[in-house]
């Protein structure tokens, strides 16, 4: 256009349009989407793990299992960026093993711990304040022959623990449900769990799950890389093998209760030659399906270890792509099993019906070798931990709504050169 409106050829030549007269228009400017990953330095140890928030605070709690530490960190309430922590040590002594934090639904306010070398589970109210103490309200003791309490969830009228560690006793592996109505608060109440369960399972269990449509709980085992099926009205229980032939040991797992994503999803975390992308559901009807990334530097040796729901409606998921409406997850690459898979957030959308992936977006973490372990979404953002790097990273979006970061001038063209002119 500013060619055109030049009377003169030889003005032309001197302001260079020659080129741009000739020549087809420069290759199109690109709406540029940003991400915001900030990572949050933790006290150190050399095992950071688990982390909840503590729901209607502005309150998230996070394990350190190789020093036995709880910290406590205050997040901002208008943005949900971490601004202060304060830590305290949970157990006997610093073998404890503090691993596992879950909100209690039935006991509002207070959170779930569990010590796996105390082989306890205690319920804990986590102090009002970032540098009150948490004060224990219940001990749950893991009886005999269980061992080793890992990840803890409470499900309805259940918490529930997958025990990590070889019993003592028989040398098996079992996962462990306890009823919890009518819980003693005073503290110092301890017990073995009114109405317990040791349910024997393979090596070893780990994450712990509710079928929304059929009421089964579903329990990851990752060595020997099975899903173990409960069902709690009868006792019985079941093994899904993994298929080797699609990837190997299942740890994370979740559950959505509604939307095209229904029932239960998990992660394969692969092995010491790597991950294989894999992932999967398993709906009302018990079947597994399976999936698997594509993208060739980052998805096909991806080690899955944990998921978040990433779906835009509802509660439990990210709001944080607004451009985008699709059912999706967030998936979580780790290195901790080997260096060959990246540390990595990826966000899978899939068809509206849930059946198939219809997008990969690959988030490579600041820090590889991180070992990153667990992601939660949490309002507009996406929080992981790294378990290596006693760091908790804090993904945020910008500039995802079309249109409205690149200035219109610069998309059309004609005005900045007009001024240059
Ligand atoms: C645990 O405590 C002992 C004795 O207080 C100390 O020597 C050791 O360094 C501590 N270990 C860790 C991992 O904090
Ligand atoms: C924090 O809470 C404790 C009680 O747990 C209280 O004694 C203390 O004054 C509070 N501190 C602040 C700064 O509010
Ligand atoms: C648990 O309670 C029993 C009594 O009911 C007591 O003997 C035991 O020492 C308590 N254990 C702990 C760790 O407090
Ligand atoms: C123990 O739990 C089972 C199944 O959850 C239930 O049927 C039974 O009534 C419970 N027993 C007691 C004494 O609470
Ligand atoms: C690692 O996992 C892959 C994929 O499941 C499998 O083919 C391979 O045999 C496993 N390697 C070892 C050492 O277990
Ligand atoms: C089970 O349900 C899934 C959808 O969740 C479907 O794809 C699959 O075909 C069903 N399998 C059987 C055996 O009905
Ligand atoms: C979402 O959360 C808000 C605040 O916690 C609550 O008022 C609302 O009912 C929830 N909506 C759904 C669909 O669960």
């Amino acid at each position: 256009m500013l060619c055109h409106a030049l009377k003169s050829l030889v003005a032309a030549l001197a302001l260079g349009c020659i080129a741009s007269a000739t020549t087809p228009a420069p290759v199109s400017s690109n709406r540029l989407i940003s991400r915001q990953l900030t990572e949050y330095l933790m006290p150190f140890a050399t095992a950071t793990h688990e982390f909840a928030r503590v729901p209607h605070t502005n309150f998230l709690l996070l394990t350190q299992m190789s020093n036995s530490e709880l910290v406590k960190i205050e997040l901002d309430p208008a943005t949900d960026e971490p601004i202060a922590y304060h830590s305290f040590p949970m157990g006997k002594n610093n073998k404890s093993m503090l691993h596992g934090v879950w909100p209690s639904t039935k006991y509002p306010g207070l959170m779930w711990l569990s010590l796996q070398g105390d082989n306890k589970l205690l319920l804990v109210d986590p102090g009002q304040n970032l540098s009150s103490a948490p004060s224990i309200k219940h001990t749950i003791d893991i009886p005999k022959p269980g061992n080793g309490p890992h990840c803890v969830f409470e499900i309805g009228d259940r918490v529930w623990a997958g025990l990590k560690e070889a019993s003592e006793q028989t040398g098996g592996y079992y996962v462990f449900a306890a009823d919890i109505n009518n819980l003693n608060l005073t503290p110092g109440s301890n017990t073995t769990g009114t109405n317990h369960t040791l349910y024997p399972s393979l090596n070893s269990p780990v994450f712990i799950a509710e079928d929304p449509t059929t009421g089964l709980i579903y329990v990851t085992q990752d060595t020997d890389s099975s899903i173990m099926r409960i069902n709690t009205a009868t006792g019985e229980t079941t093994q899904l093998p993994i298929p080797p032939s699609i990837g190997t040991n299942a740890v994370g797992m979740i559950s959505i209760a509604s939307g095209p994503l229904r029932g239960i999803w998990f992660t394969l975390a692969g092995n010491g030659t790597g991950g294989t992308g894999a992932f999967g559901h398993i709906g009302g009807n018990g079947t597994m399906r399976f999936f698997s990334l594509q993208d060739e530097s980052l998805g096909l040796n991806a080690g899955l270890l944990h998921l978040a729901d990433a779906s835009p409606a509802g509660n439990a998921s990210s709001r944080a792509s607004v451009a985008d409406e699709s059912p999706a997850l967030w998936l979580l690459s780790t290195s901790l099993l080997s260096t060959d898979s990246p540390d990595a957030l990826i966000r899978v959308t899939f068809d509206d019906a849930g059946s198939a992936i219809a997008g990969e977006e690959y988030i490579s973490m600041q820090t590889q070798n991180a070992m990153v372990h667990r992601v939660l979404t949490l309002g507009d953002s996406v929080f992981v931990s790294e378990l290596n790097t006693f760091t908790l990273a804090q993904l945020k979006y910008r500039n995802t709504v079309p249109g409205r970061w690149l200035p219109a001038e610069i998309a059309g063209g004609e005005n900045v050169y007009a001024v240059a002119g």
